[in-house]
Order: structure tokens, then sequence, then C-alpha cells
């Protein structure tokens, strides 16, 4: 199936007309306001302070730490384009290990006594640049991501996985070769893992960060144990049960890292693992089991947000004002996280035209922000909008479906998006984040990550071309 490409729709008429086709009902404003009257540009009120405007980067990591988990210079760089980009909320920046065996490959970065100094130093990289690039970083809020990988980390060695899971899958079980229940957690070894949150917590304060990102998204450890519907004991089987892991970190940083901020990013829905079916187009695994699935309706495919809106209200009650909606993981069904054209390597063909995919991810998202109007809800998955982003960012926020919108890939490409759309420019075009996938088939084939087809360092890096070679040999 060839869905038509952004680029091929001119016009926002044209892009409009593309959305009528496919009934979507996916805002976009025909034209763009003036940057002094823009609803992008418009502050949002924290109890603790104020975030400038309505772009978040989202955090994106590069597979580029040093193997004790410290940043290099290409995670450097990383974060001053996050800095200079003009958005004012930096989700976490990336994900960051909170131990060495939750780590999704062994160049992430880990936050620990030794990597204290160095992870600090990113965070005022960051500043720097978006005070030499943008202005007063008196209302930008950076935070950094908490992470344990579970059942997708490969701490040690970049073809090796060694999970740690919630509880058993009958659909990614065999795709990571787990045939007992030997790589199960325990609920001591939780209790642990929740004191390692704390501590990496506590890290994160003393090196400046305004708050911290407690992931429970994309098929890691967080949102496995919410879909954790099989676990016995204290962590799995109900609502109170699965969220233990979130309260007992969220109490735990209270008691000992006083005046940090919290935020949450959550996959709101997810469907069963994909594979790939005839001529490469993603199809449900006919192994997945449909119960386990977090924000699902029980059939594997579609969503039911009762008990994401139950989390939600939870995290309102634990005095969280931050919240990230995501979907899916880009493990087994990359057309919910990552809305793509080209698929990864490890991906499959579109099984639908991207847009709906978007359209998707926005209207969860409304859905969520309208049952808790008091949450901050940034959204993402707007990377594949294209030329057209700033049409749908600006009526989304205007109509108040979002407050602020986050991007993620199209940074990747065009660093200076917001601080652009911010002063009325016209777009780059050339600098504009088409979907490639590379920034994803690289790490998943050993390469560090990032834009090759877009960005000038990469492009004239070695290992473009052995993604190209690796591209092609895939193709023939
Ligand atoms: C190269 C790359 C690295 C990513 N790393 C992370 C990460 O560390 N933590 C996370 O929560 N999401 C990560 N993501 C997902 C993005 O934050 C985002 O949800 C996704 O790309 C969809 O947004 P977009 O359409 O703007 O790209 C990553 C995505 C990419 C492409
Ligand atoms: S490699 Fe570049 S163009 Fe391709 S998806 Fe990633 S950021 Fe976008």
């Amino acid at each position: 199936m060839v869905y038509p490409r952004i680029a091929s729709l001119k016009t926002i008429g044209a892009f409009r007309d593309r959305l009528r086709e496919l009934d979507l009902d996916l805002p976009s404003d025909h034209e763009l306001q003036s940057a002094s009257e823009s609803s992008m540009a418009a502050p949002i009120e924290l109890t603790s302070g104020v975030i400038g405007n309505r772009f978040c980067i989202l955090p994106m990591e590069g597979w580029d730490g040093t193997t004790d988990g410290q940043p290099t210079d290409l995670t450097r760089r990383r974060w001053t384009h996050f800095g200079l980009s003009g958005a004012k909320l930096i989700w976490g920046g990336e994900a960051v290990a909170v131990r060495n065996d939750g780590r999704a490959n062994p160049n992430q970065l880990m936050m620990s006594d030794a990597n204290l100094s160095s992870i600090e130093s990113l965070r005022q990289t960051l500043v720097a640049a978006h005070e030499d690039h943008v202005g007063s970083s008196d209302d930008l809020r950076v935070g950094l991501q908490l992470t344990h990988s579970g059942r997708f980390a490969k701490p040690n060695d970049k073809t090796k996985a060694e999970p740690r899971i919630a509880q058993r899958n009958p659909a990614l079980d065999p795709r990571l070769k787990i045939t007992d229940d030997s790589t199960l957690l325990s609920d001591d070894d939780l209790k642990r893992l929740i004191d390692d949150f704390i501590a990496a917590a506590v890290h994160a304060r003393k090196a400046g960060y305004h708050f911290v990102d407690i992931k429970h998204c994309h098929g890691y450890l967080g949102h496995e144990l919410l879909s954790g519907f099989d676990r016995r004991g204290e962590f799995g089987g109900s609502f109170e049960n699965r969220t233990r892991f979130l309260r007992d970190i969220v109490a735990g940083i209270r008691a000992e890292a006083v005046g940090l901020e919290l935020g949450v990013r959550v996959s709101v829905f997810d469907f069963v693992p994909f594979c790939r079916g005839e001529d490469r187009i993603g199809v449900p695994d006919k192994l997945a089991d449909p119960r386990l699935v977090f924000g699902g309706d029980g059939t594997g495919l579609g969503i039911d947000l009762s008990e994401p809106q139950q989390l939600m209200s939870l995290i309102e009650k634990l005095g969280i004002e931050l919240v990230c909606t995501t979907a899916g993981s880009p493990y087994y069904n990359p057309h919910l996280t990552r809305p793509a054209y080209f698929p990864p390597s490890d991906g499959y063909q579109p099984p639908e035209d991207p847009l709906v995919g978007v359209e998707r991810h926005i209207q969860a998202t409304a859905e969520i922000k309208r049952m808790h109007p008091n949450l901050i809800i940034v959204g993402s998955g707007y990377s594949y909008l294209q030329d057209w982003l700033p049409h749908v960012a600006q009526a989304v926020v205007r109509s108040g479906m979002v407050d602020i919108v986050g991007l993620g890939r199209m940074v990747l490409s065009y660093p200076e998006l917001p601080a652009d759309v911010l002063a009325g420019k016209t777009l780059a075009r050339k600098k504009i984040c088409r979907t490639f996938s590379d920034c994803t088939t690289a790490p998943r084939n050993g390469i560090v990550s990032g834009c090759y087809p877009l960005d000038p360092l990469y492009k004239a890096m070695p290992e473009r071309k052995a993604l190209a070679d690796l591209k092609s040999s895939m193709e023939s």
C-alpha cells in the first residue's frame, strides 16, 4: 500500500483534503498567527515557575554515551541543539538508566555518583546554548528522564539482550528467547529498584534538574508493570498493585529530594505487538495476548482510556503537574509510537497511512486533557506532519486539546524549528524530517543514532555508508 507523501501535499488545502479523504478529525489552522499573537508563544504556569512557550523537546537518546554511562561530544551536541531550539520545556533530554542492568544499550547514560558532574554539565551545556541563542533561561524548565529498560535491557553488549521482565508475554518472550521465569523481577527486586530510582532522583536534583520523569512508556519496565495483569504479588494484577511502583518511587522522591518536581511520560494506549506480514506490511502477531495491553479495549487493536484516565487521576492526587503522553512501543508496534513513511530495519511497512497514527495520538491526548484540565499535558508524535506541523500544533494548542507540543525526530533534523515558528519564519524545507527512520535503524544495528540523511555532521560520518549498505542489503 502506498500513501501520498506529506512532501507531495504542497498546500495546507491539499493537506486538509487528504485528512478529509481519510476521514480524520485532526484540526489544522489555515493561517499561522503572527509571532506576537501566536498561541505557541504563550507561557504556561507551573506551581513552581513558568514554562515560556508551548514547544517541548521530547527525550531522545543517541546510543552515544561512554560505556560507563557518561555523555560524549555527540551527546553534548544533541543537548546543545535541544537548548538552542527555542523550546522552553526539555522533557528529560534522554533516557538515563538508574543502574547498569536497566540500560537499553551499553552506551546509554547512567546516573551514579561517578557520573553526577558530567550529567550536570550536560544540563549546563543545554542552558548555555539556550541563553546564547534564545535569551533568558528563567522560563526554561529542564527535566531528566529516569528509566529501567526492563524487557529491552542490553546493558553490556549491543548484541546481547539481558531482559528483566515484569511478566511473561507470549508474543514478546520468543523474540528475546525467554523460555522460563528466570528473567522475571521479583517483588524484592522491584523494591531495590525503587530505591535506585529515588537515589537517581536525588542526584538529578543535585545536578540542578527542575524535574525528573519517572518513565512509564514504550514497553520499558514502568510501562510493562502497568500492563502486568498476569503478574502475581504486590506489583501485579489490580490497578492499585500495577501502580505501586510509581507511587512508591514518588513517595521516596518526595521524602529524599525535597523540591524536585516530577513528571510522568506514559504510553496512554497500546496495541498488541506487530510483526511483518505479507509484503512486509505490519500485522498483529498471532501469538499476542490482547489482555496484556495497558489502555487497550481487549481486542488488542483498540483503545480504552478508562485505566489511563484513572492513572492521570492518581498522578494528580500525587501532586504531579507534568504528563507527557505517548503510545505503544518502538520495539513492537512502532507505527503507534513514531508514525513514519519509511520503517526502521526491525520494523514493517506501515499498516495504515501514518497520518492515522498521528491523529490517534492527538485525539487520545485531547481526551486525557479534557478529563484532567489541571494537568499540564505534553503531546508526542507530531513529526510526521512535517511541513504542516506548525498548523496542527497551533490548532491543537489554541483549542486546548493539549498544552504543549512535544517534538522528537523533527529536532534531530531541524533543531531550530520551534524558534523559526515562533519568529514567524518560513520553514527551511531542506531540514524537515521526512521520517526516513535512519535515526532508529542505526542504533538497532549497533551504530550511533543521528539524522544521517539531513544533519551535515552525520551525513559526513563513515557510519552513513555502513548504514546505506545495510539498508540496501535488507532490500535485496
Ligand atoms: C532516535 C530516537 C531516540 C529516542 N529516545 C527516546 C528516549 O530516550 N526516551 C523516550 O521516552 N523516547 C525516546 N524516543 C521517542 C521520542 O521521544 C518520541 O516519542 C517519538 O520520536 C515520536 O515523536 P516524533 O513524532 O516527534 O518523533 C526516541 C525517538 C527517537 C527517534
Ligand atoms: S533520520 Fe532524520 S529524517 Fe529520518 S526520521 Fe530520523 S530525524 Fe527524521
